[in-house]
């Protein structure tokens, strides 16, 4: 096997671990993918300031999101499905996440349920809440993520109907996936995936089913969730799902300063700035172009968090550079889960970390505290 050196690795690998409909999930931007693209291009058109002749001993990458202590400022993005990238995959991503010192986030539809996230972690992780049209479904799946003790919810904004994601659809890919005789075959050349899946009764929406009014199969399953995406959710839910709640409250999926300021005035916590990875509005900016307009107008009211596109340490850097308080990863960690598992999301994370060590360092500083926009170059030309 080839050394794992970069992000990119992973993904080479989980391309051949991984049945095909699973793999294009991940690796898939809504309609023509541009705003999926440009996520990771945008970065790669900022660059940085090379600093030479400055002690850069003693290093740290510590700080804190949402006042919580994280050994970078890297979380573990809200995924759907995925328990089908590796069997039982939100409980392996929750425990590298738990090892390393990040946060994870479990998404609502997530195959392994809040509580078997719980039952293999000690430390709080956090639950990304989607609201749907059953309101005492969401009043209860709250109450759920009380009870396992997860320290924020995140609450997502910029998805209440669906961007069309044409892989999905060329796949026959379904939720909960149906398989056809098309998705046994790719499942047939994935050995190592289905052993570990054969081990596993968790591959169904966990979160969903048995708690869900009328859904107790598959097919009742499918046709909830379908017709469960509330597309009249608005500010005035904020307030009442912060009520609910109670706790930290993290707003996902604002981009645009309009919407950010809106989100400030409702006390939330935080704010991701995210085009959902380009799997929304097609033609939207990406998110680090956004990032540092959205600092400047509610920066200092708000904690400010961003996704989409992140492929390294340098990445984040740039990231923390233009004002974000953190990062979080969707894609990178999925690679690495659909790799090598619980192993694999360990090395994603310390991928990341070894690149942001190295890189603040040649920038020439020595902490998270110092990182600004001082670290970012001039266009020379
Ligand atoms: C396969 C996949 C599934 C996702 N499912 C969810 C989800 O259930 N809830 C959510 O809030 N965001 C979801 N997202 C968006 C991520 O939370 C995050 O915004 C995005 O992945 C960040 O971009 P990146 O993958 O380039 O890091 C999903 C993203 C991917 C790639």
């Amino acid at each position: 096997m080839k050394p794992i050196l970069e992000i990119a690795d992973l993904k080479d690998l989980a391309r051949r671990r991984v049945p095909k409909l699973f793999f294009d999930y991940a690796d898939s931007g809504s309609y023509t993918e541009g705003t999926y693209r440009a996520n990771e291009s945008d970065f790669a058109r900022i660059k940085l300031r090379q600093r030479v002749l400055v002690d850069m001993s003693d290093r740290t990458l510590e700080t804190t999101m949402i006042g919580e202590k994280v050994r970078m400022p890297v979380a573990l993005a809200p995924t759907g499905l995925t328990g089908m990238q590796h069997a039982d995959g939100e409980m392996l991503a929750a425990k590298a996440a738990e090892e390393f010192g990040v946060p994870f986030t479990l998404s609502t539809m997530s195959i392994c349920s809040i509580e078997d996230v719980a039952s293999v972690t000690k430390r709080p992780f956090w639950f990304q809440l989607y609201v749907m049209r059953d309101r005492e479904f969401v009043k209860n799946l709250i109450e759920r993520a009380r009870a396992a003790g997860c320290s924020a919810l995140v609450l997502t904004a910029d998805l209440q109907l669906l961007g069309q994601r044409h892989k999905d659809i060329r796949n026959n890919l379904s939720a909960p996936p149906k398989l056809t005789p098309k998705h046994l075959c790719q499942m047939a050349m994935r050995p190592r995936w289905c052993w570990n899946m054969l081990k596993t009764d968790r591959r169904t929406f966990r979160n969903i089913q048995g708690h869900a009014k009328n859904v107790s199969d598959l097919a009742s399953l499918g046709a909830w969730t379908a017709e469960q995406f509330d597309p009249k959710l608005s500010w005035k839910d904020v307030e009442w799902i912060k009520k609910q709640w109670g706790g930290k409250l993290i707003i996902k999926g604002t981009l645009d300063v309009e919407d950010a300021k809106m989100a400030a005035r409702t006390g939330a916590d935080a704010i991701v700035v995210s085009n959902h990875g380009g799997r929304q509005l097609d033609g939207a900016h990406s998110s680090i172009a956004m990032l540092p307009r959205i600092v400047d107008a509610v920066g200092h009211r708000i904690e400010v968090h961003m996704d989409g596109g992140i492929r390294s340490g340098q990445d984040v850097l740039k990231a923390i550079a233009l004002g974000a308080k953190g990062t979080y990863i969707g894609r990178p960690f999925l690679y690495g889960l659909g790799a090598m598992g619980e192993q694999g999301v360990t090395k994603a994370l310390e991928i990341i970390r070894k690149e942001m060590d190295v890189t603040m360092a040649l920038c020439g500083k020595r902490q998270l505290a110092d990182v600004d926009k001082s670290i970012i170059a001039e266009n020379p030309f």
